[in-house]
């Protein structure tokens, strides 16, 4: 008789022995884990607790909104929000290996973390209080996974909040430790989560840094946005969306091909729709999505994004491929 009131209560019994009066800081990602996990703490000891927010402008469209805003407003967590859209494309300019742009984005994610932590001790220093934890949305899985567990070759570098420097050291708070992830979920529609955040898809840390083949740039984040938000709203529209594990959308941004567009010929880019069924992405096949579906989604990208003039599916089951391009 597992249910997510029972879990809440529990935690917030832990979280306040835990915490005492000590402040606590956690980072959002716009995810779920680290949003329920904030929730939580915020459940238990309220304005104790500061979240961080790194805008780091590789976040899919209106996702900043839902954790600026809508999370905000249905939670009332004190945030900070750290601008550094600007940063993070000057890091980028000129590199396309998509290692070498998962390192970047992984270290600038965390020298933005830190100085923002920073500036959080500094304001409860001020207060003659002191900062002390840090939250993380650790769940289940992960614990058993890091517990010896060789798992699945590490074939790519998977960012997360890591090592912080001695300066900046906390005993973490960790209330999903203990759930699974559709656990975690029902635990933050009991805290009133926006379901948007609650029922979120797997998204990369490098978020759509690693979406764009070729290097990141403002106006390829644009058109990438752009019709990653039109893939989202009719896959969503035809209730395709539990279905899906995810639907990555990929800017090919280095190729280019001859098309008509309007009034002439346009050589513009590609995109490729990669919708996948998985349990746990480490394996996973492609999504048979309906011609109609796939059909509307490719009209609609290439009549309103100008700067793509053709659509194409991605057929590969994993493995070979894997699910993200980069
Ligand atoms: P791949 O592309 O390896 O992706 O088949 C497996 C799952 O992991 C996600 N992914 C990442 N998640 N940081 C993350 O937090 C990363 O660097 C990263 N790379 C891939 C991917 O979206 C898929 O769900």
């Amino acid at each position: 008789d597992w249910n997510p009131g029972n879990v809440v209560a529990e935690q917030v019994e832990r979280i306040r022995a835990q915490v005492g009066g000590a402040r606590v800081i956690c980072g959002l990602s716009g995810g779920v884990d680290s949003s329920v996990a904030a929730a939580l703490v915020q459940r238990a000891v309220g304005d104790q607790l500061t979240c961080v927010f790194v805008d780091h402008g590789l976040l899919r469209s209106g996702e900043a909104e839902q954790v600026e805003k809508d999370f905000v407003a249905s939670t009332g967590v004190q945030l900070k929000v750290v601008d550094a859209r600007e940063r993070f494309l000057a890091a980028l300019a000129g590199v396309s290996d998509p290692e070498t742009k998962r390192k970047i984005i992984g270290r600038e994610f965390i020298r933005v973390f830190e100085d923002a932590a920073r500036e959080v001790v500094a304001e409860a220093g001020a207060h003659g209080e002191s900062v002390e934890f840090l939250v993380q949305g650790t769940l289940y899985p992960d614990v058993v996974e890091s517990g010896g567990g060789e798992g699945a070759a590490n074939i790519k570098s998977h960012h997360n909040v890591g090592g912080l420097p001695d300066d900046l050291q906390f005993a973490l708070v960790e209330p999903l430790r203990t759930l699974f992830k559709d656990e975690v979920r029902a635990v933050g529609l009991e805290l009133g989560v926006p379901e948007a955040i609650v029922w979120r898809q797997p998204f990369p840390g490098p978020g759509l840094g690693i979406r764009i083949v070729g290097e990141v740039t403002a106006e390829r984040l644009d058109t990438l946005r752009a019709a990653d938000a039109i893939a989202r709203e009719e896959l969503t529209r035809a209730g395709l969306d539990r279905e899906i594990w995810q639907c990555p959308v990929v800017l090919l941004a280095d190729v280019r091909s001859v098309g008509v567009q309007g009034d002439g010929r346009t050589y513009g880019h590609p995109v490729v729709l990669r919708p996948v069924s998985s349990e746990d992405a480490m394996t996973a096949d492609w999504t048979r999505l309906p011609y109609d579906v796939l059909q509307v989604i490719s009209t609609r990208i290439t009549n309103e994004v100008p700067e793509v003039n053709r659509v194409v599916l991605d057929v590969t089951s994993k493995p070979p491929g894997t699910i993200e391009w980069e």
